[in-house]
């Protein structure tokens, strides 16, 4: 791949602009809204933005003029960061709201706080929330905004999806054909469902791998075959993807302690050896060191993506946002 420096910025241009496409949607709620071609453009949109963010010179005007609101009703730091600075470096006009210090805090339903963002009229809206299907309902009362979902309870995360898409690609240059191994805390995973989509849609072979009361009853929705036993799970993977126990959604003990989580399931170089001889690692983040992940292994550039897949979701957002808003601009 070609450097900023290599390329020049008049060319970056162009090279952003032949990439644009329209997204296909109005919002973006789920991997669902998307088909392998959608997915491309955006993969290689997301590339070009990567050489935007690498050189020194690193704002666009692709969202000038337009209203961005970020509203996160649930914590994060990477997922809303990156929102945050793909936004900004598109030249949108950003407010972040933390319901904590918001009538949302005094009790206002959702739907109320929809009506009162619909008077100041945003032409995006960037929503975390923990019910699965906040984004959409949301969306209902929205006109004239695209509503993007960074995450509602267990349900999808499509762009933490799609970044870790970019980030395979990067590595291996190709999606299709290759073993993903997804372990850990699946049912609660809203990372785990939108990747699984993304990767059975591009043509990976994905498994589910974890304690049986942490599995789906089956696999067939997800699009993955079901593994308990993580040898077999990880064996000649070429990727193993370790999530966190999601514990806040967790009702009664699912698990017998973090400490029998970690002896079956936690990845450490041992366990590492089952998988394919240069499989990589990946983890969405937050971490729980010593629990899901070895430190080593989370640490070590050569074996962990985690690093990259940070670095990506920025690029990846920036053409999430720029592809939205190209669409209002066909419709307007
Ligand atoms: C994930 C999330 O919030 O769904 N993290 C993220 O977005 N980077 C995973 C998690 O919370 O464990």
């Amino acid at each position: 791949m070609q450097s900023a420096w290599a390329l020049g910025m008049n060319d970056l241009d162009t090279l952003i602009n032949t990439r644009l496409v329209a997204f296909p949607k109005r919002h973006f709620h789920s991997a669902i809204d998307l088909d392998p071609p959608d997915v491309l453009n955006l993969l290689d949109l997301a590339d070009a933005f990567v050489l935007l963010n690498a050189s020194s010179h690193k704002k666009l005007d692709l969202l000038k003029g337009k209203t961005l609101i970020h509203l996160f009703f649930e914590n994060s730091t990477r997922t809303q960061a990156s929102f945050e600075l793909a936004a900004l470096r598109l030249g949108a006009d950003t407010v972040t709201m933390n319901p904590r210090t918001s009538s949302l805090a005094k009790g206002e339903t959702l739907i109320d706080t929809a009506m009162t963002l619909k008077s100041m009229r945003p032409d995006l809206l960037v929503i975390r929330h923990p019910a699965s299907g906040a984004a959409q309902l949301l969306s209902q009362k929205m006109q004239n905004c695209a509503v993007i979902n960074a995450g509602d309870g267990s349900h999808q995360h499509p762009t933490q999806g799609l970044l870790d898409l970019m980030t395979i690609r990067r590595t291996f240059g190709h999606i299709d054909s290759l073993k993903v191994a997804i372990c850990g805390d699946i049912i609660h995973s809203r990372v785990a469902r939108s990747n699984a989509q993304f990767l059975n849609m591009m043509g990976a072979e994905v498994r589910l791998v974890g304690p049986i009361t942490l599995l789906p009853s089956s696999g067939d929705d997800w699009g993955g075959e079901i593994y308990t036993d993580m040898r077999e799970g990880i064996s000649g993977c070429d990727i193993v993807m370790m999530l966190r126990l999601q514990k806040e959604r967790m009702e009664g003990s699912l698990i017998p302690s973090a400490r029998e989580f970690t002896r079956y399931y936690g990845l450490d170089r041992e366990k590492l050896k089952w998988a394919a001889p240069r499989a990589r690692v990946m983890h969405p983040g937050p971490m729980n060191r010593g629990v899901e992940i070895e430190s080593d292994i989370a640490d070590d550039p050569k074996i962990s993506l985690i690093q990259d897949q940070v670095e990506m979701g920025v690029a990846l957002r920036m053409a999430v946002l720029a592809s939205l808003s190209s669409r209002m601009e066909e419709r307007s």
